[in-house]
């Protein structure tokens, strides 16, 4: 399985610390924020990894991460000309994930848990990850039956029917390029991912599983904060 992951994005949500850099370029606590994407991807077992980012900012992913033989990995790079969403991000990955599956993060998402057994077991469709949390607005929501089953995801929606926040990791079959060709952009004006997840649902090939331990979406100056002292309390327990 291939491993991508998302750096582009504005990061206006943390302006001014992201007007000269990229938000996940961002220190949290002791490492750059796209350490730690990073990091889940080499424990799930990928070592093939594809960063996507924003062209202002491709020379300062070179410099902080490399070839990825410091890592034991093969880094493969690509530029998101504009920020025009997840999905959108994702076709990008096309030639680099071939017949491959791939597994997707979220270049500001912050795991405890390991997604290695979630790795070996999927053979087809798409497997999202999912998280109970106070503030659902702010993520993608999932609703879920009593067997775990997916009814249906929203993008932020103003009154979500769960608090199962969609988290940063999607798994997906060969087919996921041509799924995306079948998006539409969003009203403003993205390829989302939640439409994609949906999509799978859809044709009834969608999964979800329950995640453990600490996730933190960075993307706030809260949650940057938290994920700092996270980070923090790891480095002073070793
Ligand atoms: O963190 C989980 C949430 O991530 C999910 O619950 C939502 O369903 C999903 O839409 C996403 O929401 P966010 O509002 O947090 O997405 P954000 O715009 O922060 O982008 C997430 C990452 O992807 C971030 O590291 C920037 C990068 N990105 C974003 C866009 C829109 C790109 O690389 N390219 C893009 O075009």
């Amino acid at each position: 399985m291939k491993g991508i992951i998302l750096a582009g994005g504005s990061g206006t949500r943390l302006s001014p610390l992201t007007k000269v850099t990229s938000k996940q370029l961002l220190p949290v606590f002791d490492q750059p924020m796209v350490f730690f994407p990073l990091q889940t991807l080499i424990k799930a077992g990928i070592r093939e990894v594809l960063f996507i980012v924003a062209p202002d900012h491709a020379g300062d992913y070179l410099n902080a991460l490399g070839s990825g033989t410091h890592f034991g990995c093969r880094f493969t790079y690509e530029i998101q000309d504009k920020p025009a969403g997840l999905a959108q991000a994702l076709s990008l990955a096309e030639t680099f994930v071939g017949q491959d599956s791939c597994m997707m993060i979220l270049g500001d998402n912050i795991y405890d848990h390991d997604f290695s057994e979630a790795v070996q077991q999927f053979t087809s469709g798409a497997h999202i990850f999912v998280k109970e949390v106070d503030d659902a607005r702010r993520f993608g929501v999932v609703e879920m039956d009593e067997n775990k089953h997916v009814l249906g995801i929203e993008e932020k929606p103003e009154q979500p029917k769960s608090n199962l926040a969609q988290t940063g990791v999607y798994i997906y079959d060969e087919h996921v390029f041509d799924i995306i060709r079948q998006l539409q952009p969003s009203a403003r004006g993205e390829l989302e991912i939640t439409d994609l997840n949906n999509l799978y649902l859809a044709k009834g090939v969608l999964t979800a599983s329950v995640i453990e331990g600490e996730w933190i979406d960075a993307g706030t100056f809260e949650s940057l904060f938290k994920a700092a002292e996270f980070r923090r309390q790891q480095v002073c327990q070793n």
